[in-house]
């Protein structure tokens, strides 16, 4: 057996959310969802790919309700900025009409992503619409929206990990770490 290396990636500057503290707070989600829709027997958790994967995959074994999952890919980053534009790349499957939807993300940055994909949600009739984002940067929000399950609030840090990515580097770190940029740009160049 070999040890899994605890910094596989060179940029990586800190851990700012372990392992324990995340799967500690999904779990406190997945009740806090579990109690708000026990009389729901139409309960959809929709996805923002790629990064919410490895939270709603965790966050769905929390919820001890019938439910479903779906997803949706929207990208909205150019390099490490949000660049504000929120580009539909491929729908959800399912009907949401009458279903109550929780849409799920990894990160709030900007919030126009979640913005405007609630909006675009909100005009296909679901029974109810909640949103639900393991980070968010609330300092950043250019847009009026309020998360309605938030898992950690965060200032203007690059993270990576848990789904989050720099440029598809770091998705697969089990905890949410905070970048080097300089240490990046040093290893990979610009991105
Ligand atoms: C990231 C993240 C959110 C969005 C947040 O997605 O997953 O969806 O940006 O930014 P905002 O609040 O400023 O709109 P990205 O486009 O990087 O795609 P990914 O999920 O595949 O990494």
């Amino acid at each position: 057996m070999i040890p899994a290396p605890k910094y596989p990636y060179k940029f990586i500057d800190q851990i700012i959310i372990t392992e324990e503290e995340i799967r500690q707070r999904v779990k406190s989600l997945g009740d806090q969802i579990t109690e708000d829709y026990k009389d729901s027997e139409k309960l959809v958790l929709l996805g923002l790919l790629r990064g919410s994967v490895m939270f709603i995959t965790d966050l769905m074994r929390q919820i001890q309700r019938p439910m479903t999952m779906d997803f949706m890919s929207v990208s909205s980053y150019a390099g490490s900025k949000s660049s504000g534009f929120v580009r539909i790349d491929s729908d959800h499957k399912s009907t949401i009409e009458d279903w109550d939807v929780i849409l799920v993300d990894d990160i709030v940055d900007t919030g126009k992503t979640i913005h405007t994909v609630s909006r675009l949600l909100n005009d296909r009739k679901p029974r109810s619409l909640k949103t639900c984002a393991l980070l968010d940067k609330v300092e950043q929000h250019q847009v009026d929206i309020d998360i309605d399950y938030r898992g950690f609030e965060i200032p203007d840090y690059f993270v990576v990990g848990y789904g989050l990515d720099l440029a598809e580097k770091g998705r697969n770190l089990p905890y949410i770490a905070s970048v080097n940029l300089e240490k990046y740009k040093e290893l990979y160049g610009d991105f």
